[in-house]
């Protein structure tokens, strides 16, 4: 991914990313920067002509575990979806992933993103250890 995409790439995912589901609002030009300035970026655009069609951002280790690649960030363009763009893209991070010398590639999916979930099924990922997000509104006193 050339950094002259960089500004592309945050608008792409403002557009597709639903930043009301809590998960995703970590989406910022500085999730992007932690990819790109890790010791293995796997940073990958598609692109129709100069357009950017879709990326994925992955790098090298995942919480403590050095030797998971970890594909945190993977959109396509509306216009673009339904082409294999995302199955392109995951398959060559993957590939990536295992050069830089990744043993396995986690990913993780909200659970209602069933495009998300059904595109990872058919390039070999497998639903691991389930962690559910709970959250606890907090009521403020009136006045
Ligand atoms: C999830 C997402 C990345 C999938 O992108 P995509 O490029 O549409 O994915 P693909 O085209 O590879 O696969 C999607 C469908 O297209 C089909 N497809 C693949 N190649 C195709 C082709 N050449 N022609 C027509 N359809 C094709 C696939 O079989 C699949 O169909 P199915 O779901 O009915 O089985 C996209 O929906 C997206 O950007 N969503 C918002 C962001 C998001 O949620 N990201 C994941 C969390 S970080």
């Amino acid at each position: 991914m050339e950094t002259s995409r960089i500004a592309a790439v945050l608008d792409l995912g403002n557009h597709v990313y639903d930043t009301t589901v809590k998960p995703y609002t970590g989406w910022s030009l500085t999730a992007i920067a932690a990819h790109l300035d890790s010791g293995s970026p796997v940073c990958l655009t598609a692109l129709a002509g100069e357009r950017l069609a879709g990326f994925v951002l992955g790098s090298m280790s995942f919480e403590q575990r050095g030797d998971w690649g970890h594909m945190e960030w993977i959109a396509v363009d509306p216009i673009h979806q339904g082409q294999g763009v995302a199955g392109r893209l995951v398959e060559a991070c993957c590939e990536k992933l295992a050069e830089a010398g990744a043993s396995s590639v986690v990913t993780d999916v909200a659970a209602e993103n069933t495009a998300s979930a059904k595109l990872m099924g058919r390039h070999g990922f497998t639903e691991g250890k389930a962690v559910s997000f709970y959250v606890r509104e907090v009521e403020h006193p009136q006045g």
